[in-house]
């Protein structure tokens, strides 16, 4: 009797776990329910309406309806966008494991599959490591005289009386400046080789991946082999010297793992191919962007200008290039570098891939599904920046709120080129409005995505030297 009742009591509450622990596991499922959002057509989805106008526009009528995170399908795949600083938080941050890069495979194809921005784990903490060890402060220091010098000889053409396309002369400059951290000085006629071929690697970005023979995609990939060949041969005459240089090349030599294995070649020149695209377009559009926001604004950039001036002519008189210490101590000048990276957000969002069923606030984010944080409404929220639409490096005297300014992104893939990239912007600051005039040619103003938002037609301009005595 008494036995019977403990097996009938043993299994009541076996009954009970079992039931306990199934309510348990549905207890989620159950109560995070999908984003709002309209998803468009399964595959098209509404990549049309986003890539054919303003991301903003596209953004801001969704979070009119939607409110700060919707579904939509973009390229294919459903995708979860996320417009709050502390949801962007979430996902390249504190949750940064549940979340993978995602890129298209045919871009990836082009750079290479061992790349920082593809990789996750630990070959992307050894490989992270490297890469911003050799674009940290201490590494870009030194390379301020060489950095004036490239900017010296990429104007020394502007001058000639004929219109530029602005986009493509500081696509040049970013181009130098990126070779230069990655090889110091390189052979001219190794660099020639590396530029012409990586030019045609450059315009397969955006074109159409296939394998016919002659269109540009095609072109790329083949131009992207001979790369990987003038590479090893850089590498092997380095090995052969026993060059021992503390630029990124050579971080990447000298790396070992814990087993004491070095990178393999191709890894070496899947980095070496990704810092290069990583640093030319995104560098060089917000330096275009610049030489607009000061034409526009002429009480600013006289402010510029005097505050450039003062370096110049203390440097003439005392016979010496630009400093480290004067670049780290141009407050004008470094307000509008963060006030064009905030108005212009050339990385408008970025894409990531949930790698496990995440719940957000409520909301469930499936496996699979990408996640898109949305820099660029951030940036643009009156909310964390008054009056947004009006260029005021003034407002950068304080420091905006946590998570809502991330320019070069945030968390473990953050942007490691950040400081190169505003020491190579300002250096352009201090080069151009202390020897040049310019004027924007033709009125029309708007933008051109390509994919990053460029002034239209690569902001067409003349420039003239300005022999301005101190
Ligand atoms: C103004 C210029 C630049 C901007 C706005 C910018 C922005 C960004 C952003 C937003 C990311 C993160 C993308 C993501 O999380 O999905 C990123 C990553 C990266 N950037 Fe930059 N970048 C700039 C210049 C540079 C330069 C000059 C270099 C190198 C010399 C560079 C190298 C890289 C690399 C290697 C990554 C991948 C990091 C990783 O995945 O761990 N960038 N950049
Ligand atoms: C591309 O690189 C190869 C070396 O592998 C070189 O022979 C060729 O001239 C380069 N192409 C251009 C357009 O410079």
């Amino acid at each position: 009797m008494v036995i019977t009742l403990l097996y009938v009591l043993i299994f009541l509450l076996t009954l009970l776990l079992f039931h306990l622990v199934k309510m348990r596991s549905e207890v989620p499922r159950k109560r995070a329910k999908l984003p709002p959002g309209s998803m468009g057509w399964p595959y098209i989805g509404e990549t049309l309406q986003l890539y054919s106008q303003d991301p903003n526009t596209f953004f801001a009528s969704k979070q009119q309806r939607y409110g700060e995170i919707f579904k939509t399908h973009i390229l294919g795949y459903p995708c979860v966008m996320l417009a709050r600083p502390e949801a962007a938080k979430f996902v390249l941050v504190t949750q940064a494991h549940l979340f993978k890069p995602t890129y298209p495979k045919s871009k990836e194809r082009l750079i290479g599959p061992s790349a920082l921005f593809f990789n996750q784990g630990d070959y992307h903490i050894r490989l992270r490591k490297l890469v911003q060890g050799s674009l940290s402060l201490d590494a870009i220091r030194n390379l301020v005289a060489d950095i004036e010098a490239v900017a010296v000889s990429a104007s020394s053409s502007w001058s000639s009386g004929q219109m530029i396309n602005t986009f493509h002369e500081m696509k040049k400059y970013s181009f130098e400046v990126g070779i230069l951290a990655i090889f110091g000085h390189l052979e001219a006629c190794l660099r020639e080789e590396l530029k012409n071929n990586y030019s045609i690697v450059d315009k397969g970005y955006n074109s159409l991946p296939t394998n016919i023979p002659g269109t540009p995609y095609k072109k790329a990939l083949l131009a992207r082999e001979k790369l990987s060949k003038i590479l090893s041969d850089i590498v092997s005459e380095r090995k052969e010297k026993k060059l021992v240089e503390n630029d990124l090349l050579g971080c990447l030599l000298n790396s070992k793992d814990d087993k004491g294995e070095v990178l393999r070649d191709d890894q070496i020149a899947d980095n070496i191919i990704g810092v290069l695209f990583a640093a030319q377009d995104t560098t060089a559009s917000v330096m275009t962007w610049i030489v607009k926001y000061l034409h526009d604004e002429p009480k600013l950039l006289e402010a510029v200008k005097a505050e450039q001036m003062e370096i110049r002519r203390l440097n003439e008189e005392n016979n010496q290039p630009l400093t480290w210490r004067q670049t780290r101590n141009m407050p004008i000048s470094y307000k509008v570098v963060l006030e064009s990276l905030r108005m212009a957000s050339i990385i408008s969002f970025t894409f990531r891939e949930a790698v496990a069923d995440v719940e957000y606030k409520g909301y469930l984010i499936p496996k699979g599904w990408k996640v898109m944080p949305l820099f660029r409404n951030i940036h643009h929220n009156p909310e964390f920046f008054t009056d947004p639409q009006k260029f005021d490096p003034s407002r950068f005297e304080v420091a905006p709120k946590p998570n809502t300014f991330m320019p070069f992104g945030s968390g473990i893939h953050a942007c490691p080129g950040n400081e190169l990239a505003k020491l190579e912007i300002l250096i352009m600051v201090h080069h151009l409005v202390t020897n040049f005039g310019w004027e924007i040619v033709g009125s029309e103003s708007g933008i051109q995505y390509g994919p990053f938002p460029v002034p239209r037609n690569g902001l067409p301009a003349r420039f003239w030297r300005e022999s301005i005595t101190c």
